[in-house]
């Protein structure tokens, strides 16, 4: 490997959903060397002792206060930002706070790049394109993919009305990335910005009631109800579509960006998998079909589906969905060679039986031995 390689990494928000997956990767190689940031490190407990890996189990605002976040940047080949509030329902019951953390909260840490000019690695969102250009036209029905398929250099970012607050998050993360691009244009921070669609995996969000209380992203909903024997909620029918992809998979595509950083800097990537598309109603009964079969409670296949409103799941703080979300993933694919290959039978089933092994019958069973 060449010498210019990354070795030096620096992770803010290293022990969330994405940041877990990406520290284990990493320290897997002993000539890695990772500082950590997070304030909960309730799923990173099994690489706490890992000797390649330092963390300060503190805020970015102590971090940057004491100089601590300074000093880890300084000693950084890359930087990688990953903390965010990233779950719809708290857009419109805690927006100020979803602002602060997604928008304000990160930009010390992009002046500190630009400052000390090092890479920095940003994570950003799929919903900064709002929704598909193909919702606004009466009659569309996505029969025109330039009015709905997501390309990074080209595709308008749609945002609703102030009053629909579900767009705080988004709006937040689309400043963010005009921020970064920005100062790469004026005092040439070496940046990389990633949009990522629907990542899914072990250790994604919370299950409410067991790990703490609140309402998670849909993967960790319908597992809870499927956990708890509780009716899956299908917000307005379902009919919203999502591209899945896996953890590992995107995972992948950060290793390959590390591995050819000339390829990977200064560029806006979707990491998303187009051929993973699938309806909420859809990706409910192939839920409860995968359950049955990891749990062998048969019953789970036929598990009640039931249909709420939007006001009713999210409250009244306007909540406006993103209608449909299919990937061009050209350019990572095209720049850094990704290609994922993990199906959506296959994600589910992995990341079910870990639920079910952490939190079903099972789990319970042997945590009481
Ligand atoms: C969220 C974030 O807002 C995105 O920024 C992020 O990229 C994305 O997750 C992600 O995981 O990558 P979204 O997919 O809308 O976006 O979040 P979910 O809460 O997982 O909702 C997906 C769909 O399921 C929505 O249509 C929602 O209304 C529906 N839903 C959610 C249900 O029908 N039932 C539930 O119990 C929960």
């Amino acid at each position: 490997m060449s010498a210019n390689l990354p070795r030096n990494f620096v992770i803010i928000g290293c022990a969330g959903f994405i940041g877990s997956h990406l520290l284990e990767r990493l320290l897997k190689d002993p000539k890695n060397k990772v500082i950590g940031f997070d304030m909960d490190t309730s799923k990173i407990t099994d690489l706490m002792s890992c000797r390649n890996f330092a963390l300060h189990q503190k805020s970015i605002e102590e971090g940057m206060k004491d100089g601590s976040l300074a000093r880890a940047v300084a000693a950084s080949d890359v930087v990688i930002n990953l903390a965010a509030i990233c779950n719809p329902y708290e857009y419109s019951t805690r927006p100020s706070a979803v602002i602060r953390s997604s928008l304000f909260d990160a930009l010390p840490i992009v002046d500190l790049c630009a400052e000390q000019k090092k890479w920095l690695m940003q994570f950003s969102t799929c919903e900064v394109y709002g929704r598909t250009l193909s919702s606004y036209v009466p009659g569309e029905n996505y029969t025109n993919p330039d009015l709905y398929v997501q390309v990074e250099a080209t595709t308008p970012l749609v945002m609703g009305p102030i009053q629909n607050q579900r767009w705080t998050y988004a709006s937040a993360k689309q400043t963010l990335e005009r921020y970064v691009y920005a100062l790469s244009f004026e005092e040439d921070l070496p940046y990389t910005i990633i949009r990522p669609y629907n990542f899914f995996g072990p250790r994604m969000d919370y299950i409410p009631g067991r790990d703490r209380d609140g309402v998670p992203r849909v993967l960790a909903c319908f597992m809870k109800a499927l956990l708890d024997d509780e009716p899956l909620q299908l917000v307005d029918g379902g009919l919203a579509r999502r591209t899945i992809t896996s953890i590992h998979d995107a995972i992948d595509s950060m290793m390959l960006m590390f591995a050819k950083p000339e390829a990977a800097r200064n560029q806006i990537f979707n990491i998303g998998t187009r051929e993973n598309e699938l309806t909420i109603r859809e990706l409910a009964e192939r839920m409860r079909a995968i359950y049955a079969e990891v749990s062998g409670n048969k019953a789970r296949a036929n598990h009640p589906i039931v249909e709420v409103t939007a006001q009713q799941f999210y409250g009244e703080g306007g909540y406006e969905d993103c209608d449909r979300r299919v990937v061009d993933a050209s350019s990572a694919h095209e720049r850094l060679g990704w290609q994922p290959s993990r199906s959506i039978d296959e994600i589910l089933r992995e990341t079910i039986a870990y639920y079910y092994e952490t939190y079903g019958q099972e789990g319970r069973l042997a945590r009481a031995v």
